[in-house]
Parts: structure tokens; C-alpha cells; sequence
């Protein structure tokens, strides 16, 4: 089978590689992709933002799965699109996405269905922000609505400068595009988990739990990047939790979903806050997460094609997934300046040497080709991905192979997994 990647980050290079290894895949395309998936995969160029051209692109290779990677292509309707021409996707439909793209739809879908979340207040214009700000404490979480990669959330420590961050989004200063909409959130305390599940829009199968590093500076630190680190392991999250986190939160989602008539098939990514009052949902996503993915599927066991076309076809309780005990990690090397400005072009290095490391892959984030040379093409340039029977194992098999690879400005975060460890950072 031929199968179709949209994406061309290190996500998409760790689902091209996952989905390699299944015996009934005879061909990878990715479109864009990057410098590294092009060594495994048939690159293709396409304008993520263009519907029409993905759609072209897809009706021109026939290929027998489309994956999709990122938010959003699912936000202008690609899953809708290539099933109305009989192409089988793996993702949810516009409707479905909405989950991720309006944090407002979000918050309000959670409420009528007793999903554990924090208050909010959803807000459409600076008078109703400005009024429904009083019943909110310091510090406050003030959110765009709509897509805003990774920029749209403000953590205010006063009520003004909270109301400061709803005029800059209203008026359009702060995100670019005015928002129709913004939220407001009661500031919650714990610690992060990204429980990320399949789903086929009935049964709920979760994949391995990780946790993210966003910030890009150690100790947590600096501004929020789209991620510079991930590990997993068995420990974070024990067997009584999974099943509270499906029972109360996974599984009524997909339920509700249904009911509401906009079944969600595809990756449901929950975004978990694990405070003193138990999990509560800080956002969803709709897609698969990056660097969380190339982290999980490194401990995936079983076939992931088997997974994603049971999740297609409505037979995923039928699948199981196996997962290898112990645990993986990913640590992003970026380009010096991320996520602020930075350039890009620099020969990589090492790459070999480090990619003998026992366990480790090295999936590519922002990477390109210039002639026979690997350059960086991006603020987050590759994710050196380990396992080991130990998180200890698996985060120093990836440092070792990061200290083997070079490139003009090269930074990463040497505390990933600290809070795991109980290290000091
Ligand atoms: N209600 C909240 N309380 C505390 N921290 C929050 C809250 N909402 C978001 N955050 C922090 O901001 C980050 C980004 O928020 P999120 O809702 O995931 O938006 P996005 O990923 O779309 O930027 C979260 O990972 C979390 O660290
Ligand atoms: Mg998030």
C-alpha cells in the first residue's frame, strides 16, 4: 500500500518512519516533508495552507492512506475533502477539529458534558472580557480562540494586564488576525501530561503518556517554544489513572462527539493539568503532537498501520497496541535565537556517528538538502529520540548522541525528564 503524509516536521518523519516498518507499506510519499524524511520517504512539495493543492495532490497519487499531520490542513477540512472523493484519511473531520481549533467550542463542549476542566468564560468582544474579568483571580489564563501555534495563550498576573491582552487580541496586535473570540481561564497548578488516544469514533485506545518541555530554557525557563523536549515513561501515569483519565475524560469526549453528531476518528490529544481536584483538561488537540509523537512511537510494539486503518474503518477495538516497557525520550536540537528569530543553512554534522548510538533515532524537524549536504531549515532543526529499560538509559543514550552531532548555533536543553528524576535543574 501506498501511503500519503502531510507534514514536514519531525512528527511526520517519525510517522514515516513507524509506518515503514509495516509489512504491507510499499511506498511512503510525504508532502512537503523535509531533508530527513526525504531518506526514507518520497518528498512532495504542497502548500499546507492550500486545500485545493492537497487535494490535487492526493487525487494524483492515489495513495490507499492519507495521514495528516498537522492542525491545519484538518482545520480547513482535508479529512472532509478527500473522503467526499472516496480517498481513506486517518484524521477528524472540520467539524470534528473544532475541538482543537476554538478553544471557546472547546470549553463549552467540556461543560455540557462534565468534562473536568477549569472555569472559563468565553468572551466576543472587550465589553463582555472586561465585565466577566471580575470573577477571575490572578494570575489569569487569557486565550485566543483559533489556532495561533503555540502564541495564543497569555498567563496574566492582573486583572489590567489580562484586559490588555484581550484588546491586543480583539484589535488583531498581538496575533496578526483579529479574534472573534477570546477565553478566559482560571490559572490551574499541577503537572502537565499529555494523554494523547486513537480513536475510530467509538473505542478509545491510549498510547503511551509523555510529557512535554515548552519553554526553551532549562528549569523551565524563557518563552514558550513549540516544544524542546519529551519523555515517556510506565511510571507517569499508573494503570488506576489511565483508566480514570479514559472513563472520565477520553471516552466521554468521543461519546459526546458522536452524540453531537461530529464523530471524532483520529488522534484526540488531551492536554492534562493533574491538580489537587484530579485531571482536568487544559486543551485538546486533534492531531498527533510533536515532539511527543516521535517519543511514543518509539515505544509502540505492535504495527501502526494495523492502528490507523482499524481506526478508519471502525474496527479499532479489534487492534491492540503493545508498547515496550522502560522508556524514551526526545531532545530537540534548535537553531541559536529560537523561538525568536534565527538562521537557517548550517551543514549538519555527525548525524552517523550519533545514529550508532544503541536506541537512538533521530528524527528531523526543520532540515534540508543542498546538493549532497544536510542544512538547517528551521528554529527546530532535529529530535535525537532514545528508549531505554530506564529513563535514565534512555536520556543518556540521546545526549550521547547529541554531543556527536554539530551545527553552527546548535542549543538543546539538558534537563529534559528533570522533574521525572526529581533532579534539580
Ligand atoms: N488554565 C491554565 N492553567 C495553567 N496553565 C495553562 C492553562 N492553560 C494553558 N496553560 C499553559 O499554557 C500552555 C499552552 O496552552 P494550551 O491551551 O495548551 O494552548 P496551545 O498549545 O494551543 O498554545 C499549556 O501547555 C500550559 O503550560
Ligand atoms: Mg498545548
Amino acid at each position: 500500500m501506498k501511503v500519503l503524509i502531510l507534514g514536514s516536521g519531525g512528527r511526520e518523519h517519525a510517522l514515516a518512519w513507524a509506518v515503514k516498518r509495516s509489512e504491507r507499506v510499499t511506498e511512503v510519499v510525504c508532502a512537503p516533508g523535509n531533508g530527513g524524511i526525504a531518506q526514507i520517504a518520497r518528498c512532495v512539495a504542497v502548500d499546507l495552507k492550500d486545500l485545493d493543492a492537497m487535494v490535487r495532490l492526493a487525487e494524483a497519487e492515489q495513495p490507499g492512506l492519507t495521514i495528516v499531520g498537522p492542525e491545519l490542513p484538518l482545520s480547513l477540512g482535508i479529512v472532509d475533502a478527500l473522503r467526499e472523493r472516496g480517498l481513506r484519511v486517518f484524521g477528524p473531520t472540520r467539524d470534528a477539529a473544532r475541538l482543537e481549533s476554538s478553544k471557546g467550542f472547546a470549553k463549552q463542549f467540556m461543560k455540557r458534558n462534565q468534562i473536568p476542566t477549569g472555569n472559563y468564560a468565553v468572551c466576543t468582544s472587550s465589553a463582555e472580557f472586561e465585565k466577566a474579568i471580575e470573577f477571575f483571580h490572578p494570575p489569569i489564563v487569557v486565550k485566543a480562540d483559533g489556532l495561533a501555534a503555540g502564541k495564543g495563550v497569555i498567563i496574566c498576573a492582573s486583572r489590567n494586564t489580562a484586559i490588555e491582552a484581550a484588546h491586543g487580541l480583539f484589535s488583531g496586535a498581538l496575533l496578526g488576525a483579529a479574534e472573534q473570540q477570546v477565553v478566559i481561564e482560571e490559572f490551574l497548578e499541577g503537572e502537565e501530561i499529555s494523554f494523547l488516544c486513537l480513536t475510530d469514533g467509538k473505542h478509545v485506545a491510549p498510547l503511551a503518556p509523555a510529557q512535554d518541555h515548552k519553554r526553551i530554557g532549562e528549569g523551565d525557563t524563557g518563552p514558550n517554544t513549540g516544544g524542546m523536549g519529551v519523555y515517556s515513561t510506565d511510571a507517569m501515569l499508573d494503570p488506576g489513572m489511565t483508566e480514570w483519565v479514559l472513563r472520565h475524560i477520553a471516552e466521554p469526549t468521543v461519546r459526546a462527539m458522536a452524540e453531537e453528531g461530529t464523530p471524532f476518528t483520529g488522534v484526540l490529544y488531551c492536554g492534562l493539568m493533574m491538580t489537587a481536584r484530579g485531571p482536568e483538561v487544559l486543551e485538546y488537540n486533534a492531531r498527533f503532537g510533536d515532539p511527543e509523537t516521535q517519543a511514543i512511537l518509539l515505544r509502540l510494539e505492535s504495527d501502526l498501520m494495523d492502528a490507523l486503518e482499524a481506526c478508519v474503518d471502525g474496527r479499532l477495538a479489534e487492534t491492540e497496541l503493545r508498547w515496550s516497557h522502560g522508556a524514551s525520550a526526545c531532545v530537540v536540537a534548535s537553531s541559536s535565537g529560537y523561538p525568536g528569530s534565527y538562521k537557517t543553512g548550517f551543514p549538519i554534522s555527525g548525524l552517523g556517528a550519533a545514529a550508532h548510538v544503541p536506541g537512538v533515532e533521530i528524527f528531523h524537524s526543520g532540515t534540508a538538502r543542498l546538493g549532497s549536504q544536510l542544512v538547517t531549515a528551521g528554529g527546530r532543526v532535529l529530535g535525537v529520540t532514545a528508549t531505554g529499560d530506564s529513563l535514565d538509559e534512555a536520556l543518556a543514550r540521546a545526549y550521547e548522541a547529541l554531543v556527536k552531532i554539530q551545527f553552527e548555533g546548535i542549543y538543546y536543553r539538558r534537563d529534559i525528564g528533570h522533574r521525572a528524576l526529581g533532579r534539580k535543574p
